[in-house]
């Protein structure tokens, strides 16, 4: 018997990434490729890539720099450049480094295995109209009790510095009864707790009984899923919070008290030139409605700081933005010009400027998640075993609104949803004991 062929995987950027190296991992597997953390294992090596920002795109570079010698000393070493630089970029990638064999773009990866086997061309960029994730093997979970699950990808709203539409196209949302069966087959391997990924998965409108099908309509019929406990989905846009999927808040028990509602910026001048389409008072009233559903959600947020004409006002009026929210995380990241988007074409704030402010928002964010944390010391919260602590006898999950909990408890199993009274919060995670029953 010979060796199995070995896969080494590596993700950069966002969530669907993560889905989607899972799911390549999956395809490969049916191939006989078993997964490796040692790069110089492997016989594919697979970079699934981040376009979102210059810094993203750069790591991988630098990432295939590094695969030189490698390369030089294993010349049968496959190395494919998958996710959203594949699809930007193309062939140029391997103009730019030969060594790449094989560009997979993020609309490809069903046809991953073909390509190593080299029964397909070695440059893939289109986009399909099939669901690629039929086309891929079902999925074998077994990789613990939390799980993502695609139900839409790609976007139609081209705020002006996104690559994201360029890059991962037109909204697409998934068949509901795939979804479904997807969901079952999950919690039958195990997965307790699952959020829905898309790029504007709030305006999921997929195929259902009775027609499409809304986000809220998905998790009701997801939530009815025996076995399941937890759903959460990300990431959503303000404007498409339709008034059943803010019901849904209240009424869905298995919904969790967590929303990632990105805004942006707070600056109605700056909103506009990203053509987000919203006000920050209209944002705000949003955020009273969502609390009024769910008075203990906790709200997370995405910021762009030195967004091309910020000024030091428009920058005020994004901190008196989160000061008003008061939000339980959020990330926040510097403007990067990206090629082809049209903020691109516009002047940019002074680097330095920009960097100060970014600092400053940290900061004020910093204190806000702490004040989240701080504020369920004392109380009792819904913890998800993932998996086994440092020390000893602990176990380390999430709690319903996403914080991490170290609890002591030397009989705890991953997989366990228990209760947990919360003892100490430290700058990121909390602590505590389980209350029996
Ligand atoms: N520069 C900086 N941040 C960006 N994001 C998207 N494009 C850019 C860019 N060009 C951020 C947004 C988005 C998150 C996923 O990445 O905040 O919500
Ligand atoms: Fe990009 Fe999100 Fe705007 Fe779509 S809604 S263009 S993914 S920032």
């Amino acid at each position: 018997m010979t060796d199995p062929k070995k896969l080494f995987l590596k993700t950069y950027g966002c969530q669907m990434n993560v889905y989607d190296s899972e799911r390549m991992a999956e395809a490969m597997a049916a191939d006989g490729y078993v997964q490796t953390d040692v790069a110089e294992d492997a016989d594919l090596v697979v970079l699934n890539t981040c376009h979102i920002r210059e810094k993203a795109s750069e790591k991988l570079y630098s990432d295939l720099g590094r695969l030189r010698p490698l390369k030089a000393a294993k010349p049968g070493l496959k190395v494919a450049v998958a996710g959203c630089v594949a699809q930007a970029e193309g062939a140029e990638i391997q103009r730019r480094m030969p060594l790449v064999d094989l560009v997979v773009g993020s609309q490809a990866y069903h046809r991953l295995p073909a390509m190593v086997r080299g029964n397909r061309a070695a440059v893939d960029t289109d986009f399909p109209v099939e669901d690629r994730f039929d086309l891929l093997p079902a999925r074998s979970g077994g990789r613990g009790p939390v799980a993502f699950l695609t139900v839409q990808e790609g976007c139609d709203k081209f705020c002006a510095f996104c690559v994201v539409p360029y890059t991962r196209g037109a909204e697409v949302s998934r068949p509901a009864a795939r979804i479904l069966d997807e969901a079952r087959a999950l919690v039958a391997k195990g997965v307790r707790d699952i959020t829905l990924l898309g790029q504007n998965v709030n305006a999921y409108h997929g195929a259902g009984p009775g027609g499409d099908w809304t986000l809220a309509r998905l998790l009701r019929e997801l939530a009815a899923v025996e076995g399941l406990a937890r759903l959460r989905y990300t990431t959503s846009h303000p404007n498409d919070m339709a008034d059943d999927l803010i019901a849904a808040h209240g009424d869905l028990p298995k919904l969790m008290p967590y929303l990632h509602l990105p805004v942006q910026s707070g600056s109605d001048r700056v909103l506009k030139a990203m053509n987000r389409k919203h006000t920050s008072a209209q944002y705000l009233a949003l955020i009273d409605r969502i609390r009024a559903a769910r008075p203990d959600i906790l709200l997370s947020s995405d910021f762009i700081v030195g967004f091309p004409g910020e000024t030091d006002q428009d920058f005020a009026d994004t901190m008196a933005l989160i000061r008003a929210v008061g939000y339980g995380a959020a990330y926040s990241f510097k403007y990067s010009a990206r090629p082809g988007t049209p903020a691109a074409e516009r002047p940019e704030v002074d680097s330095a400027v920009a960097d100060a402010r970014l600092q400053e928002l940290q900061a004020l964010i910093t204190q806000q998640q702490r004040a989240a944390q701080d504020a369920i010391v004392g109380r009792t919260v819904g913890v998800l075993y993932e998996k086994a602590g440092r020390m000893p006898g602990q176990m380390v999950g999430k709690s319903d609104h996403l914080q991490a909990v170290h609890v002591t408890d030397p009989a705890g199993k991953v997989g366990e949803l228990v209760h947990v009274r919360v003892l100490a919060s430290s700058s990121n995670s909390l602590s505590g004991e389980r209350i029996p029953g």
